[in-house]
């Protein structure tokens, strides 16, 4: 086995974020893949610091893994992080070009930064490494390791999803980017469909040979393959998690303190794009529509801050306590609040107890690359008395998680027609349901996507010297 050398723009698991879902899938992925693999992981430290010196802190975690990270500078956070990555990329990727902001500085640093990671890696990969990039924030970094010697097997996987054609060419110096991209020997995406739109693009704006059935792309050249691998949950890490005191506590605590009521449940960073004025507003649908059942149900929201430097992040906050406090305003009786809201992270043990006790599940995104929320409130369940999974047929969880109830997340009656299916679904149809879904979250776990990758990224040929 070689050893791998992952790179990705954040490395340690943040605090204060317990889930794989609430946290972005990628961190805990990650880490699970290099504790079986072993090797490098390279990003950055999470630090500001006042000049950028390139030194690179190396570190062994507890649980075997060794990171080397650098810390970057403000002028690179703001531009790179807060700016291309966050303030260009993301919102593009998730379909919301009225957020996109497309300065030249956000991606002069943006090329900076990748320039810094390339030459702050480099010393670290050693001959028969594989190197795996990960997510928006690093796509040129493959090209930027090309131009340093690197031969490796380089792949890459976008965490996040490909936007449409007519969506993507909005970005300045769009082939400039996509051109950069296919240095790497293999791309991974999270379906189909993000998949079927970058071969769209490389063939249409770019004018390469695509073989849509081998996924194959040839540049100038050059021959990559693109090809989609849904990434899954640690699925033997997250159900140890869950045979613990804290999190058999963490279901108590909230069985005991929502006692007749039903409790439905969501987890989601604090994010545009996972839906969240949306959700609020179809459990506002639903008590309107069945005001009778306002006693029977609470909605618990986790959502913890997320990127808070960023405008659009501040107004989405904003507008969902505005939006959680007119429905409990309206609804709340002396003894009755129907929607709790909660604005920090938990641990996975106590995700655990919490997704137990909550017999609906509610995961509305308005676009996401998968959600792993999705996969871990399944992996929760009570095989004997299982919740309901409602969700958004826009996150990339929905192409394999068929069975869960799948709603239009833009519409209030669909996601208040759905609750109250989910309310009222006899427990044979609940188990039936989440049998299969149990299948899919079980087997196509994150050691298998890891596995899946890598073996596909290392039998790949050595086609990229130009
Ligand atoms: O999954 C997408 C992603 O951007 C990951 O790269 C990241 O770990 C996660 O979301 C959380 O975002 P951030 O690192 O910006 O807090």
């Amino acid at each position: 086995m070689t050893r791998l050398v992952v790179i990705s723009n954040r490395v340690a698991v943040p605090k204060a974020r317990g889930a794989a879902g609430a946290q972005g899938g990628l961190a805990g992925a990650l880490n699970s893949a290099l504790r079986k693999h072993g090797g490098i992981w390279f990003g950055w430290s999470g630090q500001e610091v006042d000049e950028y010196s390139g030194d690179i802190h190396v570190q062994r975690s507890a649980d075997g893994v060794t990171t080397a990270t650098i810390d970057l500078e403000p002028q690179d956070i703001e531009e790179y992080y807060n700016g291309y990555a966050n303030s260009t990329l993301w919102p593009l990727f998730h379909y919301r070009i009225d957020l996109t902001e497309y300065e030249r500085e956000f991606g002069r640093g943006y090329e900076r930064v990748n320039e810094r990671f390339a030459d702050s890696v480099l010393p670290l990969i050693e001959k028969n490494d594989t190197v795996w990039v990960h997510d928006y924030h690093l796509m040129p970094l493959g090209e930027r390791l090309r131009a340093r010697g690197v031969n490796n097997q380089i792949g890459f996987f976008l965490h996040i999803p490909w936007p449409p054609t007519r969506l993507f060419v909005s970005l300045p110096y769009h082939e400039r980017l996509v051109r950069s991209m296919l240095h790497y020997d293999l791309i991974g995406f999270q379906n189909d469909e993000w998949l079927e739109s970058f071969l769209h693009y490389c063939r249409k704006e770019l004018g390469a040979e695509v073989n849509d059935k081998t996924g194959e792309i040839r540049l100038d050249g050059r021959t990559s393959r693109a090809k989609s691998y849904p990434i899954g949950i640690d699925y033997d890490h997250f159900m140890a998690k869950g045979d613990t005191g804290k999190a058999r506590q963490a279901q108590q605590r909230l069985m005991s303190s929502t006692r007749h009521r039903v409790a439905m449940i969501g987890v989601d960073r604090l994010d545009y794009s996972k839906g969240l004025p949306e959700r609020i507003d179809g459990i506002g649908r639903f008590f309107d529509t069945y005001p009778d059942q306002v006693r029977d149900l609470v909605y618990i929201q986790i959502a913890p801050p997320s990127r808070e430097d960023i405008g659009s992040y501040q107004d989405i906050r904003a507008t969902l306590e505005q939006k959680t406090g007119q429905i409990n305003g309206a609804r709340s009786e002396v003894d009755v609040v129907p929607i709790r809201y909660v604005n920090k992270g938990y641990s996975q043990e106590e995700l655990f107890g919490f997704y137990r006790a909550a017999k609906i599940g509610l995961v509305t995104p308005l676009r996401d690359g998968m959600n792993l929320v999705a996969k871990e409130y399944v992996a929760a369940q009570d095989p004997e008395d299982p919740g309901v999974l409602v969700l958004s047929r826009f996150a990339g969880a929905a192409q394999q998680l068929q069975d869960a109830l799948l709603v239009n997340p833009h519409s209030p009656d669909d996601v208040s027609h759905n609750i109250n299916r989910a309310l009222h679904m006899p427990l044979a149809e609940r188990k039936e349901r989440w049998e299969k879904l149990i299948v899919t979250v079980r087997e196509d776990n994150v050691l298998r996507w890891t596995d899946n990758f890598i073996s596909d990224l290392q039998s790949a040929e050595m086609t990229q010297q130009a």
